[in-house]
């Protein structure tokens, strides 16, 4: 018998983007470039990666530009094809992968928990993956990370899984950080039980450094939970919130650590957004090369 797998993914892409002001003022952060492509983009290559063919993204309004970029364009592809460019026609071959791509708008930008729960009837009976639409999961292999996050999942009979990064105790506060149920060395490369998880903690007041970053496996029961959830103090759903009141009703929580070969880079503020499309702008093959030269060139004058 093939394993047990997961075919749909939620990919929330509605919210504001305060923090990247004034460049997300009417284009998605989302739509970003890192290096030559879109964050969406990389996370759209992730779940075809990992085996997912359907994609529903939670959208709303100035997010118009992340469904054209995922359409077939066929003015464009017969300029090139006139052209005999084709080296852009591979880079467009993305818009033919064979992944069907659905679309919803959340009416509000009213949290995290929010966006998902417009995912419910999509996902239906079966787990299902969120992938935020505004972070990039680095792995060994494209598609690795989350392929490990969705076995792990089925192995421990897990409601709920998380992935988990390690921050700095200084960073707890931006971030969901949960508590593992078991105190001592923690595991990487299998899921660990949780007993509690919280929205953005004080520094000093965190469960652990432990953050999720950014992918979850999430059984129907979350869309029960999401219901149940009460608003916090901003008048937002948050998802967070919705995966404390599963572990809260008994259900089997799960966290899954990266491995040090791995990286999240959350494009949710300048600081990060720089990094990333720093370290991806030197892995391009192609222009990877001249940018490493013009850098060592600069080092001189920074
Ligand atoms: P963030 O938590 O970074 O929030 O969203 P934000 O509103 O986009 O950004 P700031 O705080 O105003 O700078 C994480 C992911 O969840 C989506 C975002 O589009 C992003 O991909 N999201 C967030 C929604 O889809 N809807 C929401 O109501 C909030």
């Amino acid at each position: 018998m093939p394993p047990p797998s997961v075919v749909k993914a939620i990919v929330p892409v509605a919210g504001l983007g305060t923090r990247l002001l004034p460049a997300t003022k009417s284009m998605p952060k989302e739509m970003l470039p890192v290096g030559r492509k879109p964050v969406v983009q990389y996370v759209a290559e992730e779940l075809q990666a990992a085996g997912i063919p359907q994609i529903l993204l939670i959208t709303g309004r100035r997010k118009q530009a992340i469904e054209d970029h995922f359409d077939a364009d066929p003015e464009l592809t017969a300029a090139l094809q006139r052209a005999g460019n084709e080296r852009m026609l591979a880079d467009l071959a993305y818009t033919d992968s064979g992944t069907r791509f659905f679309y919803t708008r959340q009416a509000e930008p009213r949290g995290l928990g929010d966006a998902v729960l417009y995912g419910a009837e999509f996902a239906g009976n079966e787990p299902c993956v969120v992938a935020l639409g505004d972070s990039i999961i680095y792995g060994e292999r494209p598609g690795s990370t989350l392929r490990a996050l969705v076995a792990g999942h089925f192995a421990s009979g897990a409601c709920a899984t998380v992935l988990v990064e390690d921050v700095a105790p200084d960073d707890v506060y931006r971030y969901g950080i949960v508590a593992p149920a078991d105190a001592g060395e923690l595991p990487i490369g299998e899921p660990f039980r949780l007993r509690d998880i919280v929205e953005k903690p004080r520094v000093g007041a965190a469960p652990s450094c432990l953050a999720v970053a950014a992918r979850y496996i999430l059984n129907p029961d979350i869309f029960d939970a999401l219901r149940q959830t009460p608003l916090d103090s901003r008048g937002e759903l948050q998802l967070t919130d919705a995966i404390r009141l599963l572990i809260q009703w008994g259900r089997p929580v799960y966290a899954w650590r990266l491995r040090p070969s791995e990286q999240r880079y959350d494009i949710g503020n300048f600081e990060s957004y720089f990094r990333a499309f720093v370290d991806f702008a030197l892995a391009d093959e192609r222009y990877g090369y001249t940018l490493r030269k013009y850098l060592k060139a600069r080092a001189y004058d920074i």
